[in-house]
């Protein structure tokens, strides 16, 4: 096998589109006045829910369409599962702290018109934990898909043993 399936192969740039979108806009939204803020802050959770409800289909699809086998060592193959597995926790716990903010936010959040995120929690004491939590989960996301981008680039520009093409369409499977 020498790439992933194209239904992996779709949803892993779509996800990785939607998450830096909303990383980026995520990191932009205290630029806007309170008062223009429902626009980007409705487009976030778009995205963000659109990473969460991507995540399912992502893992059947990985389960049934397996992976190319790579053939460093052992070692580099146990770190590529480990950050890989990391990369997927995080595409889950991200979403959710943020799904956390917003029901433990002052109003129900506003998607468009096409649907609100309610205010479950009255309770508003917990809202600036998750806050933090959601930070650091985002960060943390940043660090690790720019690990992952550098390995990336050491397999395709030093090694240059065909590993950029696993994620990418075309040629025979
Ligand atoms: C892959 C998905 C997501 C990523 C990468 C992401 C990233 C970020 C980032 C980087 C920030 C700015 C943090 C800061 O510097 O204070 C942020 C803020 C925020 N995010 Fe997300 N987010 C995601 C999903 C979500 C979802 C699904 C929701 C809600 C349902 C959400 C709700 C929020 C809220 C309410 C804020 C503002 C928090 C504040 O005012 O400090 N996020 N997000
Ligand atoms: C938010 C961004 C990204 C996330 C969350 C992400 C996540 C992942 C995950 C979880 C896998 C493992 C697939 C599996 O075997 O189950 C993977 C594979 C891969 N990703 Fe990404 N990725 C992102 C962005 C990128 C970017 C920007 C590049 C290229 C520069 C890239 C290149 C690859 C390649 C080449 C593979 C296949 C690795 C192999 O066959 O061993 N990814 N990605």
């Amino acid at each position: 096998m020498r790439r992933y399936a194209m239904s992996s192969i779709l949803l892993h740039w779509t996800m990785a589109l939607a998450i830096g979108g909303a990383w980026l806009i995520g990191q932009l939204l205290e630029e806007f006045p309170r008062a223009e803020r429902a626009g980007p802050q409705a487009a976030h959770v778009l995205l963000g829910l659109g990473v969460a409800a991507l995540l399912l289909p992502r893992l059947l699809a990985r389960l049934l369409g397996g992976a190319p086998a790579t053939a460093g060592p052992e070692w580099e193959r146990r770190l590529a599962a480990a950050a890989h597995g990391l990369l997927y926790l995080l595409m889950l716990a991200v979403p959710l702290s943020g799904l956390a903010i917003a029901v433990t936010g002052r109003a129900p959040l506003q998607v468009f018109g096409l649907f609100s995120v309610p205010n479950l929690m009255p309770d508003r004491s917990l809202h600036g934990v998750f806050e933090e939590v959601h930070e650091v989960l985002s960060n943390l996301m940043l660090g690790a898909v720019a690990l992952h981008v550098a390995a990336t680039l050491w397999h395709a520009l030093v090694r240059r043993d065909g590993v950029l093409r696993h994620m990418m369409p075309g040629g025979a499977r």
